[in-house]
C-alpha cells in the first residue's frame, strides 16, 4: 500500500494550524466590553496550551466600525478600542516568544469612506486620487452604470451628487473600493505590507482576494437561474464580470512578490468560490497565495459521500507543489455545531485535523460554542440589518468567547458588545479543562498528536471508503506511523466492511474515549457522530 517516498523540507504554515481570533470577542481587558489586544496577549497561554501554532488576527487598525473593522480608515495604526501599537507590539514579541506565528488581517479591496484617501478622492472629478477609486458617469436616465449588486444588498453603484458620479462599493456604501488597475494604488498597499513585514508579522490573511480587479467594461452581471427569495439579494446575478477576473492574478502576483521581500511568510486569501476556482488562486508557478481558502467544508451539506468528493477534488486539483486549507467556520459562517448538530462536535474536529492541508479553527468551535440568536433590535451586523426579514446576521456566531462560569463568561468585566452564549455556564474553558471527554480536550489531544505524527501532519492522503454514513481514509509519511481515518457523520449508526484489503491496527484516538487502545475489525461499526483514528499495524 505504500506508495511514495517523500523528504521534503515543510513550511512552518504547512505544519501549523491556524486560529482565527475574532479580536473584538475574544478577551476584554478594559472592561470596556469590547475585545482588546492586552486580552489576546492575556489568553496566548492558553492558545500556546491548546497546541496552536499561528494566530490570524481580525482587523484591528482604526475604522469607524461600519461592518466592524472591514472599513479601515487607517492601514497603519491601531484602533483605540483595541490598544495602541505599543501593546500591537507587546502581542507580536509575546506571540513569537511562544514559538508561535501571528497573521494580520488584510483588507485591500476597500477602505471606510472615512480613510484620508477616499476623502480626498471624492473631493473633487479631478483630484490626484480621483482614480484610487472606482467612479464612473450615470448612464443618460441617471441610473448606475451597470447592474451589479453589492454583496451585502442593493446596487454596487453610490451616487455622490457634489460631484455628479457614481463610486462602486462590493460591500457597503461606506466601503468604497479602491481601484486596483492604478498602479498608484497597488504600490500604497504594497507599502502598508511593508510596514507590518517590517515590524516582523508572520503574513496576511487577505480579505475578499477575488474582488480586487473588476471587468474593465463594466459589463453587466447576467441573472442567476438558481436564485431563490431565501438567498441574498446579491444572488439574483451571477458575480461573472464583478470578481474572480483572470486579471486578478497578476495583482495577486505583485502582493507575493512583496512577500518574497521577506523570509517564511504566508498569504492565505479569502475565496468562496468552489475547489478548482481557488486553485487558480495558488497562481502560475504557485506564486499567487500560498493558502487560497478551501470553504468547501462551510457552505456544503455533510454527507459522507460528498464531503469525500470534496476532500478527492482538492487532491486532484491543489497543484503538486502546492498545499490545501481547510476550515469549518468563520467570522462570517454559522458555527460548525449549529450547521451539522452538536452531536457531530467531535467528528467535525476529526475531520478538520486529520486532512492533507492547514487547518484553521475558529475561536470557540473548540468549545462547542453555537450559534446565539440575537433579538433584531439587538442586531449589529450590517449584512443583517440590511436584509432584516433574512437571516443573515453574522453576530450569532460572533459572540464573547466563554472562558469561564464567571459573570460574562470571564469575556469582560463591563457589559459585553454581543450578548454571552445563555449555556456559557457549562461551555466554558475552564469547565471544559477539567473533563477529559470535553470537546475541548479533544482538540488539545487531537491537534497534539497531529503535531507529533508526520503522517498526519504532511503525510499523503488516500481515500479508502465512503458510503452514506461513512468516510475512511489513511494518512502516510514514508518511516512513520500510518493512520487509518474512520468518521461517522450522520447521528446513527454506521459500518465499514472491510473487503479487500484488511487492515489492521490499533485506535490511537477516538471520539468516545472507551474505544481508544483497542485494535480494529474486519468490520468497523461506529456509533452516530463517532469517529477514530487507527495506528495501522500493515
Ligand atoms: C470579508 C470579511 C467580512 C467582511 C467583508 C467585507 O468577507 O470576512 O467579515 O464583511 O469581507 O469587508
Amino acid at each position: 500500500m505504500y506508495m511514495q517516498a517523500t523528504s521534503k523540507a515543510y513550511q512552518w504554515w504547512q505544519k501549523s494550524i491556524i486560529y482565527e481570533v475574532y479580536v473584538r470577542s475574544f478577551m476584554d481587558s478594559n472592561g470596556d466590553g469590547i475585545g482588546d489586544l492586552q486580552g489576546v496577549l492575556s489568553r496566548l497561554d492558553y492558545l500556546h496550551w491548546l497546541g496552536i501554532k499561528a494566530i490570524w488576527l481580525t482587523p484591528v487598525y482604526p475604522s469607524p466600525m461600519k461592518d466592524f473593522g472591514y472599513d479601515v480608515a487607517d492601514y497603519k495604526g491601531i484602533h483605540p478600542q483595541y490598544g495602541t501599537m505599543q501593546d500591537f507590539d507587546e502581542l507580536l514579541k509575546a506571540v513569537h516568544a511562544r514559538d508561535m506565528k501571528l497573521i494580520m488581517d488584510l483588507v485591500p479591496n476597500h477602505t471606510s469612506d472615512e480613510h484620508p484617501w477616499f476623502k480626498e478622492s471624492r473631493s473633487s472629478k479631478d483630484n490626484p486620487k480621483r482614480n484610487w477609486y472606482i467612479w464612473h458617469d450615470a448612464k443618460p436616465d441617471g441610473t448606475p452604470p451597470n447592474n451589479w449588486l453589492s454583496v451585502f444588498g442593493g446596487s454596487t453603484w453610490e451616487w455622490d451628487e457634489p460631484t455628479q458620479q457614481y463610486y462602486l462599493h462590493s460591500f457597503l456604501t461606506a466601503q468604497p473600493d479602491l481601484n486596483f488597475r492604478n498602479k498608484e494604488v497597488q504600490e500604497a498597499i504594497f507599502e502598508v505590507m511593508r510596514f507590518w513585514l517590517d515590524k516582523g508579522i508572520d503574513g496576511f490573511r487577505v480579505d475578499s482576494i477575488a474582488h480586487l480587479i473588476k471587468d474593465k467594461l463594466l459589463r453587466d452581471n447576467p441573472s442567476n437561474p438558481d436564485y431563490n427569495p431565501g438567498m441574498p439579494v446579491s444572488q439574483q446575478l451571477v458575480q461573472l464580470f464583478s470578481t474572480n477576473r483572470p486579471a486578478v492574478h497578476d495583482v495577486i502576483h505583485a502582493m507575493r512578490e512583496v512577500m518574497d521581500e521577506y523570509e517564511n511568510k504566508v498569504m492565505i486569501g479569502e475565496l468562496y468560490l468552489s475547489v478548482s476556482g481557488i486553485t487558480s488562486y495558488y497562481g502560475r508557478n504557485n506564486k499567487g497565495v500560498q493558502l487560497p481558502a478551501n470553504f468547501q467544508l462551510i457552505t456544503d451539506p455533510w454527507k459522507a459521500k460528498e464531503l469525500s468528493v470534496i476532500i478527492a477534488k482538492s487532491e486532484a486539483l491543489v497543484p503538486q507543489a502546492a498545499w490545501p486549507h481547510w476550515a469549518i467556520g468563520n467570522h462570517d459562517q454559522p458555527r460548525v455545531i449549529s450547521r451539522v448538530g452538536r452531536s457531530l462536535a467531535k467528528v467535525a474536529a476529526l475531520l478538520l485535523l486529520t486532512l492533507r492541508g492547514t487547518p484553521t479553527m475558529y475561536y470557540g468551535d473548540e468549545i462547542g460554542m453555537h450559534n446565539v440568536n440575537i433579538p433584531v433590535g439587538e442586531m449589529k451586523d450590517p449584512q443583517g440589518l440590511l436584509e432584516p426579514e433574512k437571516n443573515f446576521s453574522r453576530d450569532p456566531q460572533r459572540t464573547p468567547m466563554q472562558w469561564s462560569n464567571e459573570d460574562q463568561a470571564g469575556f469582560t468585566s463591563g457589559k459585553p458588545w454581543l450578548p454571552v452564549a445563555g449555556n456559557y455556564a457549562a461551555i466554558n474553558v475552564a469547565t471544559a479543562q477539567q473533563d477529559d471527554r470535553s470537546l475541548l480536550m479533544l482538540y488539545k489531544q487531537l491537534i497534539s498528536l497531529r503535531q507529533k505524527e508526520p503522517s498526519l501532519s504532511t503525510g499523503e492522503y488516500f481515500p479508502v471508503f465512503a458510503n452514506g454514513e461513512m468516510l475512511a481514509y489513511i494518512r502516510q509519511q514514508e518511516g512513520a506511523n500510518r493512520f487509518l481515518i474512520v468518521l461517522n457523520i450522520t447521528k446513527v449508526k454506521g459500518y465499514y466492511v472491510q473487503d479487500n484489503i484488511q487492515l489492521s491496527g490499533t485506535i490511537e484516538l477516538s471520539t468516545s474515549k472507551n474505544r481508544e487502545g483497542k485494535m480494529i475489525d474486519k468490520t468497523i461499526e461506529l456509533e452516530g457522530g463517532e469517529g477514530i483514528i487507527v495506528r495501522l499495524h500493515n
